[in-house]
């Protein structure tokens, strides 16, 4: 009998449970006990009432449970259940990507050094196998770029106000519902999950960890319907993207909308799916998609690692990481902006057109119902930053996103 201890019976951990105890993955594995904050909770998935627990220590201190799964999520105290797992020998699965963005490669150390593995396929695109992908395109490829729609959450949303022209917050609450949307959705909406999934991608790409505070994010949340239907009118989708790019000696990553052509795959990937582009120098460009969120295709995900730990290989062996550079990010390359200003009365769109031409060149320009909407000529993330933070001190409602071309 191969014995598991489980951390987590919500969304995921309860999906883990369900195939795990289908015999599906081994017909010897068990989870011998689940740790749960309340265990008097009435479930949507039951299991038998011994196994719940709420002290820890019933799974870290257990010689009999050899594989951890962590599904709780949440900084703490997940990194320290996962810490010390690893330390006592234990294998440990997890689909943890705030802990894995912040000590990928003091967990890796730590297993390593114990005789333990530590998979987190779950932790980046749901069911997608992206992250043992990855892993094997760095052994042969220099890899330029991963960009990806990496939240279920966000692309749910936004696909729903394309089709639907409903409201952001009713869309949201649907996602909620489904079990896509992060206990706190501020972490889907304004992009920290999509910062931590993407910095666990570029950590692997590029061989060195983030630093959280040199990603560039922008949210979604002041996007409104007119963008999205003036997106449109230009040829585009708005998608909610985070890439890593290399630039020289190091690399810069970003989570922010952007503008995609509609005949490009990435911008026709929508609802909760998830879609992730890797450039290698001999590959080329690959896109993987499927379910980013969701019960079955994470669990699947989950179980999938916990098979891998059970043929004792290291699959992840290729991924070497440098600490994470404290020195700011430069993003110097050149883009295209979708740009949309409001202003009230003639006076005021004469005062935002030049104040937009006192640094760009007004561009491909249509005004209605108090808006502004402009695609830019190619300039770069620091120029826009400044254009709009000016126009937002002079009171205006400003929003703009990049126009991605270099994706499939
Ligand atoms: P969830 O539905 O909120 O479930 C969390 C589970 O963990 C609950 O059973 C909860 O216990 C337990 N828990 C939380 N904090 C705990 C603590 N301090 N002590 C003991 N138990 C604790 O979360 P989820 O959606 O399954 O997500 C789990 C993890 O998977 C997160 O890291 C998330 O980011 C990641 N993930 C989720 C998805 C998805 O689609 N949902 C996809 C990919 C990755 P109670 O039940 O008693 O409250
Ligand atoms: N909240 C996340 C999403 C869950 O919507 O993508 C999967 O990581």
């Amino acid at each position: 009998m191969m014995n598991f201890g489980l951390m987590g019976f919500g969304t995921v951990g309860s999906g883990v449970y369900e195939i795990i105890s289908s015999g599906k993955a081994g017909k010897d594995y068990n989870i011998k006990k689940i740790l749960v904050r309340d265990p008097s909770k009435p479930r949507k998935v039951s299991a038998p009432g011994e196994l719940f627990t709420k002290d820890a220590a019933d799974i870290l201190e257990d010689e009999d449970i050899k594989l951890v799964i962590c599904v709780m999520g949440g900084m703490e105290p997940e990194y320290t259940y996962i810490k010390q797992a690893l330390s006592l020998g234990k294998s440990v699965v997890t689909a943890n990507k705030e802990v894995i963005a912040a000590h990928m490669d003091e967990l890796l150390d730590i297993a390593r050094s114990n005789g333990a593995y530590l998979y987190f396929e779950a932790s980046v695109g749901g069911g997608i196998p992206i992250i043992s992908s990855l892993t094997d395109l760095i052994k042969l490829n220099t890899i330029s770029q991963v960009t990806g729609i990496l939240n279920g959450t966000t692309n749910f949303i936004l696909t729903k106000i394309s089709r639907e022209h409903r409201d952001f917050a009713d869309i949201l609450k649907e996602a909620q519902e489904m079990g896509f949307a992060e206990a706190d959705p501020s972490a889907d909406v304004d992009g920290y999950d999509m910062m931590r999934k993407i910095s666990i991608l570029s950590a692997i790409a590029f061989g060195n960890m983030v630093d959280e505070s040199n990603v560039i994010m922008r949210g979604i949340r002041n996007i409104l319907l007119d963008d999205v239907l003036a997106a449109e009118s230009y040829g585009y989708k708005i998608k909610f993207l985070g890439q890593g790019v290399r630039s020289g000696e190091g690399f810069n990553v970003c989570v922010e909308p952007a503008l995609i052509k509609n005949d490009f795959v990435v911008g026709n990937v929508n609802e909760e799916y998830n879609v992730i582009m890797a450039q290698g120098d001999l590959i080329g460009k690959l896109c993987f998609m499927g379910k980013g969120a969701g019960k079955n295709a994470t669990a699947e995900a989950v179980v999938s690692d916990v098979i891998k730990v059970m043929s004792k290989t290291d699959e992840y062996s290729s991924i070497k990481l440098k600490p994470a550079n404290s020195e700011g990010a430069r993003f110097e390359e050149m883009h295209e902006y979708y740009l949309r200003v409001s202003f009230n009365g003639y006076y005021s769109l004469s005062n935002t057109l030049d104040k937009i031409s006192s640094l760009i060149k007004r561009n491909k320009i249509r005004v209605y119902n108090n808006m502004l909407f402009m695609i830019t000529e190619a300039v770069n993330d620091s120029l826009m930053r400044e254009l709009c933070g000016q126009l937002a001190e002079s009171g205006r409602d400003v929003f703009f996103a990049r126009i991605e071309n270099n994706v499939l």
